[in-house]
C-alpha cells in the first residue's frame, strides 16, 4: 500500500516535470500554426538552392533531348548506325530519369517546381560517332560541373546537409563513372579509325546493337 503511494506521487511528480520539459521546448514555437522561426527550419529549401534546383532539373531534361536528337539522327536513314542510336536512346533515358528525380527532391523538401524552361538542342546532326561521343563528354563536363556548383551553394549558402548527401549519393558518383565511359568509347573510336566514320564505326555499332559491347564493360 505505501510502496503503491509512493510510487503515485513519484509518477505525478515525473509527469509533471515532463510536461515542463515539454513547454521548454514549445516556448517560442508557434506549433498550432505551423510556424518555426527561419533559423530552426531545416526543412525548407533555402532559396538560392531551390533556383538552382529547378535550373538543373531543366538541364537534365535538356540532356535527355539532346540524347534523343543524337539517338534519333544515328538511327536515321541518313546514317544507318542502330548501335549508336540505341546508346543514345539509353542515355536520353537516363537524362529523363535525373530530371524527374530533381522534381521528386523538390517536392520531397515541400517546394513547387515552377514551370519548365527548357534549352532546346540547337544541333540535329553529326557526321560520324566520335562527334557525337565528343558532344557528349562536354555537355556530360556541364552538368558534373554544375551539380558541383549546387553542391557548393549547398553547402556556403543553404547550409544544407540533405541536399549535400542527395547530390553526392545521386549524382555525383555516377556523372565520374559516365564521363569515364564516353572518354573511352572516343578513345575506341579514335583506335579503330573511325575520324571519319566508315567500317570501324560500323563493326563497333554492330557490336552496340547485337549486345556484344555495352558502355559499362567499357
Ligand atoms: C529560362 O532559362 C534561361 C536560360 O537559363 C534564362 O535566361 C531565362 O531567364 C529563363 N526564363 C524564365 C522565365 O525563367
Ligand atoms: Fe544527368
Amino acid at each position: 500500500m505505501r510502496s503503491i503511494l509512493l510510487s503515485s506521487i513519484f509518477l505525478l511528480i515525473f509527469s509533471g516535470s515532463c510536461l515542463a520539459i515539454l513547454d521548454a521546448f514549445t516556448d517560442g514555437l508557434d506549433l498550432g500554426g505551423y510556424s518555426l522561426p527561419r533559423s530552426v527550419n531545416n526543412y525548407e529549401l533555402h532559396d538560392s538552392c531551390l533556383i538552382e534546383l529547378r535550373k538543373q532539373m531543366n538541364l537534365e531534361k535538356h540532356a535527355s533531348l539532346v540524347y534523343k536528337q543524337m539517338a534519333f539522327h544515328f538511327g536515321s536513314v541518313k546514317m544507318a548506325r542502330p548501335g549508336f542510336s540505341k546508346i543514345f536512346e539509353h542515355h536520353s533515358t537516363e537524362e529523363h530519369e535525373h530530371s524527374n528525380k530533381f522534381i521528386k527532391y523538390i517536392d520531397l523538401r515541400g517546394a513547387t517546381i515552377g514551370s519548365f524552361n527548357i534549352t532546346m538542342p540547337h544541333k540535329t546532326s553529326w557526321s560520324k560517332a566520335l562527334e557525337a561521343v565528343e558532344d557528349a563528354i562536354e555537355l556530360e563536363h556541364l552538368v558534373t560541373n554544375e551539380i558541383i556548383r549546387i553542391h557548393r551553394i549547398a553547402e556556403k549558402t543553404c547550409k544544407d546537409v540533405h541536399l549535400m548527401n542527395f547530390l553526392e549519393n545521386d549524382f555525383i558518383e555516377e556523372q565520374i563513372s559516365s564521363i569515364n565511359k564516353l572518354m573511352k568509347l572516343a578513345t575506341l573510336l579514335r583506335s579503330v579509325g573511325c575520324n571519319d566514320g566508315g567500317y570501324g564505326e560500323y563493326l563497333i555499332d554492330r557490336d552496340f546493337f547485337n549486345g556484344k559491347l555495352s558502355l559499362d564493360e567499357l
